[in-house]
């Protein structure tokens, strides 16, 4: 990918931790779906943190309501509390994950609302050398939607990008906007595996055509992608969604695909 760099450049890694970051143009794509359930799926071989990043849409502590979460990392970002001390060690179909949620109030004064951009250069390489600390194989950031200055910054230092675009024509130009106005400033190199997902694919005959077309528009347009995936729109998953059970069950088809995401992505 011939990304350019031109403003945030990244000192040189010295770290073993893989970052993976879960990113999308719109709200609801499925990128919670995706990164818990793929989170879940690395820790079968690997210790995995999972970081909710989506600090205007949290949803960690609806969908994890019984824990006792008292420090996000919204505290970490602040300063007022270390990394290891936000971080809740759950267990999710027998896998262990360790989770970081963002605070489900919004707190203005929180630095991560109301911070310059040059923050955010300190906040990623502070944040990059805490990561490097600690004992994890692979580091999933659950990104809120669209442009902001904490995915920015986190760009920069990423191993793995997967976006999750639902087959909706916004979603489809949105992520060429994101390709073209957004990762080409801070994707540093072309080691980055970058991966789109159409999530929640309807089972209207038309649909694979047009999602073809698309598929073999981006990859013409745009070269660096390593891999463009396909999930159908699951009633299971779906459902689940509704009855605060977002951990798909191992032998689900959306769940199978995911475990081969996740695979080829670290
Ligand atoms: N493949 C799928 N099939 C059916 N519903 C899905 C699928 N993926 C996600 N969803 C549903 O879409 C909604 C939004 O998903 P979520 O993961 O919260 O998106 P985001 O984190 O991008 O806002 C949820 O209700 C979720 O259950
Ligand atoms: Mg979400």
């Amino acid at each position: 990918m011939t990304f350019l760099v031109y403003l945030y450049k990244p000192e040189k890694r010295e770290s073993i931790v893989n970052i993976l970051l879960v990113h999308s143009y719109k709200g609801g794509s499925g990128k919670t779906t995706i990164s818990l359930n793929g989170a879940r799926s690395l820790a079968e071989e690997k210790k995995v943190l999972l970081i909710e990043a989506d600090f205007k849409m949290p949803s960690f502590s609806h969908l994890f309501s019984s824990r006792n979460v008292s420090c996000y990392f919204n505290d970490y970002l602040n300063g007022t509390n270390k990394l290891t001390e936000t971080i809740d060690r759950v267990t999710l179909h027998d896998e262990n994950v360790h989770l970081i949620y963002a605070n489900p109030k919004f707190v203005p004064k929180d630095k991560i609302h109301s911070s310059k951009r040059s923050w955010f250069i300190t906040m990623r390489d502070n944040l990059f050398e805490d990561l490097k600390h600690l004992d994890y194989d692979i580091v999933i950031f659950d990104l809120g939607p669209g442009v902001n200055f904490f995915t920015l910054a986190i760009l920069t230092v990423a191993n793995g990008l997967l976006d999750v675009v639902r087959p909706d024509f916004q979603s489809f130009r949105g992520i060429e906007f994101l390709i073209e106005n957004f990762y080409k400033k801070a994707i540093s190199s072309t080691n980055v595996k970058f991966n789109i997902v159409f999530n929640q694919v309807p089972s209207h005959p038309k649909m694979t055509t047009l999602l073809n077309e698309w598929i073999q528009k981006l990859k013409i347009r745009h070269n660096g992608i390593s891999n463009i995936w396909k999930l159908d729109y699951d009633d299971e998953v779906a459902y689940r969604s509704a009855i605060q059970e977002i951990i798909l069950p191992k032998g689900n088809s959306v769940m199978l695909k995911l475990n081969k995401i996740f695979r080829s992505l670290v």
